[in-house]
């Protein structure tokens, strides 16, 4: 009888452990989501990656990432490889606005929603997507335009001579705050376009736009408009070597508000900086799982942004994280 006791005893101990042994099974991703990039062009663009990176993590996603390397047929590869896959979502920033329906088609045909991240696509077929996360680069031009008006008054200037350096050609940023801003400038007199150049979003072909401006206009240029801080860090060297101080003798406005650049702007060498956020991740994460819990999303989600402008104390700037 004290032999089965303790053999009773025994196997109620056994049991009690081995209860307290399992591990919990380890939490199954939710949700697969394919994101391709389009590359690493900027500061902007290598703050978003990380970003959605990062989130991604956060949100207990499981994210298979690609870099197109600024080349549009690496992208269209890269969703054709997330749709063999079967992620749950696609999400892709497109380089260029056109040249999509047929691989949209293909991931529309295979079931598998798409999201826009920061740039979107020209497609008569609006339903090739479900989502456009990104900002309103159009108010951006606006915005930048805005900053020059109220200067030109400040400066009491009868004519200001502008040379704007854009982003890649064809892309929605390009176009749109190109657009954006010689809407705002076409209403003023004073505002006289010398010429646009294409700088590609890249520091080193901002340089050589800059250096060519300068051969061309020298000193009767009184305004530079960059389309992003890249091209503008680029130029700010260029303008120097020239013998012009920027930010004096030139007006410099740029695009995105990255952490380098908001400290030029506050040593005084860039006058404006239109705020372009690049942390989407969260909007893209909550999307992604909105849309496998199969519920409707906003066609359109614009981040809220600002500018930065050598009119603002900013001393209690948080750091951009950019
Ligand atoms: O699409 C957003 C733009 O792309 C950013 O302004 C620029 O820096 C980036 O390369």
């Amino acid at each position: 009888m004290k032999k089965l006791w303790s053999i009773l005893t025994a196997l109620i101990l056994l049991a009690v452990l081995s209860g307290c042994e399992k591990k919990q099974p380890a939490a199954e991703p939710s949700l697969l989501l394919g994101f391709s990039q389009l590359g690493s062009e900027s500061s902007f663009r290598i703050g978003n990656t990380k970003d959605i990176e990062e989130k991604a993590k956060e949100y207990g996603i499981s994210l298979m990432m690609e870099n197109a390397n600024q080349k549009q047929e690496n992208q269209i590869d890269a969703i054709r490889r997330f749709i063999a896959y079967r992620v749950d979502v696609i999400a892709f920033s497109p380089i260029v606005e056109e040249g999509w329906d047929n691989v949209l088609t293909e991931a529309k045909n295979a079931g598998i929603p798409v999201v826009l991240v920061d740039r979107t696509v020209k497609t008569d077929k609006e339903d090739l997507y479900v989502s456009l996360i990104g900002a309103d680069f159009y108010r951006e031009g606006v915005m930048a335009a805005e900053y020059l008006l109220k200067k030109a008054d400040d400066l009491g200037k009868d004519i200001l001579n502008i040379v704007e350096i854009t982003g890649t050609e064809d892309s929605t940023p390009m176009r749109q705050r190109q657009q954006g801003f010689a809407d705002t400038i076409r209403k003023d007199p004073r505002m006289n376009l010398l010429e646009s150049v294409n700088g590609d979003f890249l520091r080193s072909r901002g340089a050589e736009c800059m250096s060519y401006l300068l051969e061309k206009y020298g000193d009767r240029i009184d305004v530079i408009f960059s389309h992003n801080d890249e091209m503008t860090m680029g130029a700010l060297p260029e303008i120097e070597k020239a013998g012009y101080a920027p930010g004096k003798d030139m007006i410099l406005i740029s695009i995105d508000g990255g952490q380098e650049a908001i400290d030029i702007l506050k040593e005084g060498k860039i006058n404006c900086i239109v705020e372009c956020t690049p942390m989407l991740g969260s909007i893209l994460m909550e999307t992604a799982l909105a849309l496998k819990a199969g519920k409707t999303v906003e066609k359109v989600t614009h981040p809220v942004e600002r500018a930065f402008t050598d009119y603002d104390d900013l001393s209690d700037l948080k750091p951009r994280g950019y």
